[in-house]
C-alpha cells in the first residue's frame, strides 16, 4: 500500500511533504520518510513510526528545490527505519519512494548481487533504486532510458517518485498503483491521490499504467511505451476533501454522525422530487435489466454492503450472487450468459477488486463500479460508475461509506422497479439514525460491559445476519477484540462450544419473521451463561432488550443494527485507549493483493 508525495520548483517542501503524508496516512502508517534537495545536496530523514514522528525529526529547512516523501504499510521487511522509504541505490545516485509490490524482486536481487550490489534493507523497493543506477551506468548515463529499462525489468505494481543526484528533474513511473500529477504556480507535484495537492493546485493529471516521465518546475514530460504523450488535465473541487475534525475527537465518530447527511445527499443526487424520476444513467439501468445475472464483487465492509445488493436484486426476480473479490479473482466463476458485474468499493483503489475488473474487462463484460472516489482506478476503468457521495472518509473503519453503499443500492432498486418508495424509506432510515445519534450514551454504557472481553459474538438472522457480519468486523478492527458473526440457527452447530461465562453475545433483530427464533437462540446462549444483549426495533422489542431502534422499512431495518455496532466498536475502542482512526496493521486503502 503506502502513500507517496513529491514536488519540484518553488514551494515550501517541508510543509508540503509532511502535511501531504499526514493526509495520505490512510494508506499505511507504520514508518515514514522524506528526501529533499537543498543547495545541491540530497538529505534523507526516516523514522520507524508515524508521520507525526517524522515531523518531529525533520529539522526546519527552506529553499529546497525538490522533495519526495513516503508513508509506509510494510509488505516486505518489518516497519523499521532501514526499511522505511526513501530507499537509495548502492552509490547514492538514486533516491526513491515506492507504492506497490515488485513480484520478481528476489530474481532481480540475485542478478544485482552478482554484479556487486549490496542491500541494506529487506524491501522490494531497494532493488528498483539499484536497477535504475545499474541501467544508468550501462546505457551512457541517460536517466529516462534507465527508467524505461527498469520498467521493462519490473513485474508487479509501482508508483514511483525518483530523485537523481546531480539531476534537476523529478522522475516518476506508474503501473498498478495510483499516481497523480499536479501543476502549480512555478512548481509541479505528484502524489498517490489529489488530497495533498489540494489548495496548491487545481489542475491534475491522472496517470495510466505504463506512464512515466519527469517533472520540471514549469513542465510535465509524460511518456508511455517509448512515446511522448500530451498530459490531459482535469480539475478537482476542494470542498470534496473535508479534512477537518470539526470539533469531533475522532474521524470515526464524525463520520458515523454524518450518515444522515450522506443519505440526504445521495437522494438529492439520484432522485428528482419535481419529476419523480431517478437520475441514474439510463443505459446502465438498461444493462442491468438485460443482464441474466448480477455478480457483486467487493472486499471487507463493501462486501457486506453488497450482500444487500444480492437481496435487492433477488427481490426483483434477478439472480444475483456476491463474492469476496480476492477469492473470485483466482476462481472467476460465472455460470450465466449475460452477467453484469457490480464492483463496490469505498476507495475505488482496492487491488483485489482491480484484479477482478481486469478479468471482466478482458472478457468485454459490462461492469458498474459503485465508489466513493470519482476519479479512482475502478471508476475510470468501469463501463458505468455510480458515486455514493459519502464525502471523504478518513477513519480506517468504514462507516458512512457502508451506509451510503447500501443506500445507493436501495435507490437503484427503486429505479429498476420504477418505484419512488425507496426515497421515502431512506428518509425513515435517516430518522432512525438520528434517533441513535441522540441516544448514543446508551451504547457507550453498554461498551463499559464489553470492553474488557477477549471475545464477542454477533448473532442475526436474514438481514440482521448481514448486519452482524459488519458489526463484528467493526469491533475486531478497531478494538482488537476477537469478534465473530453467526446466523442464529448455526450457533448450536459448533460455535456454541466457544461460549464461556460472560462472553458477550449481541443478538440483532430486524424482522418479524426471524425475531422469535433469534430470541430463542439468544436464550440458549444465556443458559450457557453468555452475557447477552438484544438490539431490536420498537415493534419487536421486549422488556430487558439492550437497545431499541426505531421502526423503519424492514429491508433497511438492519442498517440501524449496523449503526448501533459502529458506535459500540467506537466506544469499546475509546475505553481501551486505542488509536481509533488508525488501528494497528491496517490501512484505509488496500492497494496490494
Ligand atoms: O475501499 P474498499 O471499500 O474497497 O475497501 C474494502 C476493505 O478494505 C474495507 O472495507 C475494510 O474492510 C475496512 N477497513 C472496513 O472498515
Amino acid at each position: 500500500m503506502c502513500g507517496i508525495v513529491g514536488g519540484i520548483g518553488k514551494a515550501d517542501f517541508r510543509n508540503f511533504v509532511i502535511s501531504g503524508l499526514k493526509k495520505l496516512d490512510y494508506r499505511g502508517y507504520d514508518s515514514a520518510g522524506i528526501a529533499y534537495l537543498l543547495d545541491g545536496e540530497i538529505t534523507v530523514v526516516k523514522t520507524a513510526g508515524t508521520v507525526e514522528m517524522l515531523d518531529e525529526k525533520v529539522s526546519a529547512f527552506q529553499g529546497a528545490s525538490m522533495a519526495i516523501g513516503h508513508t509506509r504499510w510494510a509488505t516486505h521487511g518489518d516497519p523499521s527505519e532501514v526499511n522505511a522509504h526513501p530507499q537509495w541505490s548502492e552509490h547514492k545516485l538514486v533516491y526513491l519512494v515506492h507504492n506497490g509490490v515488485i513480484e520478481n524482486f528476489r530474481a532481480l536481487k540475485t542478478r544485482l548481487k552478482a554484479r556487486g550490489y549490496r542491500f541494506l534493507s529487506k524491501t522490494d523497493t531497494e532493488i528498483i533504486a539499484d536497477l535504475l543506477e545499474f541501467h544508468f551506468e550501462s546505457n551512457g548515463r541517460i536517466f529516462l532510458k534507465a527508467l524505461e529499462e527498469t520498467m521493462d525489468d519490473l513485474e508487479g505494481s509501482y508508483a514511483l517518485a525518483i530523485m537523481v543526484s546531480g539531476d534537476e528533474r523529478l522522475y516518476f513511473a506508474k503501473k498498478g498503483s495510483p499516481l497523480l500529477l499536479g501543476s502549480g504556480d512555478g512548481a509541479a507535484f505528484l502524489a498517490s491521490d489529489c488530497v495533498p495537492m489540494m489548495g496548491i493546485t487545481k489542475r491534475f493529471v491522472d496517470l495510466n499504467d505504463g506512464d512515466y516521465g519527469y517533472l520540471e518546475p514549469e513542465r510535465i514530460a509524460l511518456f508511455n511505451s517509448g512515446r511522448q504523450i500530451r498530459p490531459v488535465f482535469s480539475e478537482r473541487k476542494i470542498e470534496d476533501f473535508d479534512y477537518d475534525l470539526r470539533g469531533y475527537p475522532h474521524f470515526m465518530l464524525k463520520e458515523i454522525e454524518e450518515e444522515p447527511q450522506v443519505l440526504s445527499r445521495l437522494v438529492d443526487n439520484y432522485f428528482d422530487p419535481e419529476t419523480g424520476d431517478y437520475l441514474f444513467d439510463k443505459s446502465m439501468l438498461r444493462a442491468i435489466r438485460e443482464a441474466d445475472e448480477i455478480i457483486f464483487l467487493a472486499c471487507g465492509t463493501s462486501h457486506y454492503a453488497s450482500l444487500f445488493g444480492v437481496s435487492f436484486m433477488e427481490f426483483m426476480g434477478k439472480p444475483a450472487r456476491s463474492y469476496v473479490a480476492s477469492e473470485w479473482a483466482y476462481h472467476p466463476v460465472c455460470l450465466s450468459k449475460r452477467p453484469l458485474y457490480i464492483l463496490i468499493s469505498q476507495s475505488g483503489e482496492t487491488a483485489d477488486l482491480i484484479a477482478c475488473q481486469k478479468i471482466i474487462n478482458s472478457e468485454g463484460r459490462p461492469n458498474l463500479a459503485v465508489v466513493n472516489v470519482k476519479d479512482s482506478s475502478l471508476a475510470r476503468r468501469a463501463t458505468y460508475f455510480c458515486l455514493v457521495y459519502a464525502g471523504l472518509e478518513v477513519a480506517v473503519a468504514a462507516t458512512k461509506s457502508y451506509i451510503a453503499q447500501v443506500g445507493l443500492l436501495a435507490l437503484l432498486l427503486g429505479a429498476l422497479t420504477g418505484s419512488s418508495s425507496p426515497v421515502r424509506h431512506i428518509e425513515g432510515l435517516i430518522g432512525g439514525i438520528n434517533d441513535i445519534i441522540a441516544r448514543k450514551g446508551e451504547i457507550e454504557n453498554l461498551a463499559e460491559k464489553v470492553y474488557q472481553s477477549r471475545d464477542a459474538f454477533f448473532v442475526g438472522r436474514g438481514d440482521s445476519f448481514k448486519a452482524a457480519l459488519e458489526c463484528s468486523l467493526k469491533l475486531k478492527e478497531i478494538s482488537y477484540i476477537h469478534a465473530e458473526a453467526y446466523p442464529g440457527g448455526e450457533i448450536k452447530h459448533g460455535p456454541i462450544a466457544l461460549i464461556e461465562e460472560n462472553t458477550p453475545v449481541v443478538g440483532l433483530i430486524s424482522d418479524g419473521a426471524t425475531a422469535l427464533p433469534l430470541r430463542n437462540n439468544i436464550e440458549e446462549l444465556s443458559s450457557r451463561k453468555a452475557a447477552t444483549y438484544i438490539v431490536a426495533p420498537a415493534s419487536l422489542s421486549a422488556k430487558g432488550d439492550a437497545f431499541v431502534t426505531k421502526d423503519i422499512k424492514p429491508y433497511l431495518q438492519s442498517l440501524l443494527n449496523v449503526v448501533f455496532g459502529q458506535y459500540l466498536a467506537y466506544y469499546v475502542s475509546l475505553k481501551k485507549g486505542l488509536p481509533i482512526d488508525k488501528p494497528r496493521n491496517l490501512a484505509k486503502s488496500v492497494t496490494v493483493e
